[in-house]
């Protein structure tokens, strides 16, 4: 089967895509993951300036899923581009840059900074649940005024993140769209808590943080679906819960046209070979030649 797809101005060799802050800056999981299965992999959020993130506990199972409150500690695109810029260009895979701020500037200014780096593309954070205040990906104004400025920012190709905590999720997509983005991410984590019976602590330091995993899955498929009904011309990343090849199916039959892998990389950070193999046997088994013509192609009752 043929996993090429095209993804809004992007032609990708998979549709598979490492999700962000899941494989660090990608630099250094060069060694650990083959990223000759992936269509492109995203570095780890980036704010304007350094951010130290959440005081410990940040990671917790929760359900069938994890909880995360890490509040993206990162090193601020100067040191990012000092650190990592020089080293983007050899990853065997398109990088793809993430940028994260407090305020519709901050987004403009990292990314028209990291527009310098070897990064094919940006997706634009409007979804982390571990920032103080709201998360912006809530609001369709305020979203739309973030991509707007994004776009301003930088001539590459951009792709806005989504919240599944944003409700109706399609007119965030939407006014993304309008304002610019090239596809829309579905979805970040959804907003989760959860607590220890025997210490009667919040399971992460900052009560509520983001919910990923296994569970997440009909969620982001759901969101995923809608969007693609309500929001035809714009391409999707379907993201949330994908540990195996019927996930992304299920993803590209919902509208998808690319899947990226989460906290899936952090037991099995070479999953996507395995994926990739039984892609093939789908394709093999369904006389699926091409894997774009599954994108949206679920059959109704
Ligand atoms: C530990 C951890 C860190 C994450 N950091 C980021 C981040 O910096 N930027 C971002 O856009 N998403 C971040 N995410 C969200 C993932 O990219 C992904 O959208 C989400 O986890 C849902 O997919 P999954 O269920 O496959 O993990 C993070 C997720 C986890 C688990």
């Amino acid at each position: 089967m043929n996993l090429a797809v095209t993804l809004g101005p992007l032609a990708l060799r998979s549709p598979l895509i490492a999700a962000s802050g899941t494989v660090g800056s990608v630099v250094e999981f060069s060694e650990t993951i083959d990223y000759s299965f992936y269509g492109a992999a995203v570095a780890k959020s980036v704010a304007p300036v350094p951010w130290d993130g959440r005081p410990p506990p940040r990671m917790a199972s929760a359900g069938s899923g994890m909880l995360n409150g890490i509040g993206i500690q990162n090193p601020g695109i100067h040191a990012w581009l000092h650190e990592f810029g020089p080293l983007l260009g050899n990853v065997p895979v398109p990088v793809w840059g993430s940028v994260v701020a407090h305020d519709v500037d901050g987004f403009a200014q990292v990314a028209s900074a990291m527009s310098d780096a070897d990064v094919e593309a940006i997706e634009v954070n409007l979804s982390c649940p571990n920032l103080d205040g709201s998360i912006f990906g809530l609001d369709a104004t305020l979203s739309a005024s973030i991509v707007a400025a994004v776009r301003e920012a930088t001539s590459l190709p951009i792709g806005a993140k989504l919240s599944p905590d944003a409700q109706p999720i399609s007119a965030v997509a939407a006014a993304c769209a309008e304002s610019g983005a090239d596809w829309v991410v579905v979805t970040n984590t959804a907003m989760g808590a959860g607590f220890d019976p025997a210490s009667r602590r919040p399971l992460l330091s900052g009560i509520v943080g983001g919910y990923s995993g296994d569970g997440l899955r009909p969620i982001s498929l759901r969101c995923v679906f809608e969007v693609a009904r309500d929001v035809p011309e714009v391409p999707i990343v379907g993201c949330g819960g994908v540990s195996d090849a019927n996930h992304v199916v299920e993803y590209l039959l919902a509208g998808a046209t690319a899947v990226a892998i989460g906290t899936a990389h952090l037991a099995r950070p070479r999953i996507a070979r395995k994926i990739t193999q039984r892609l093939h046997r789908y394709g093999k088994a369904n006389g699926i030649t091409r894997i774009a013509d599954l994108v949206g192609a679920y059959e109704p009752w």
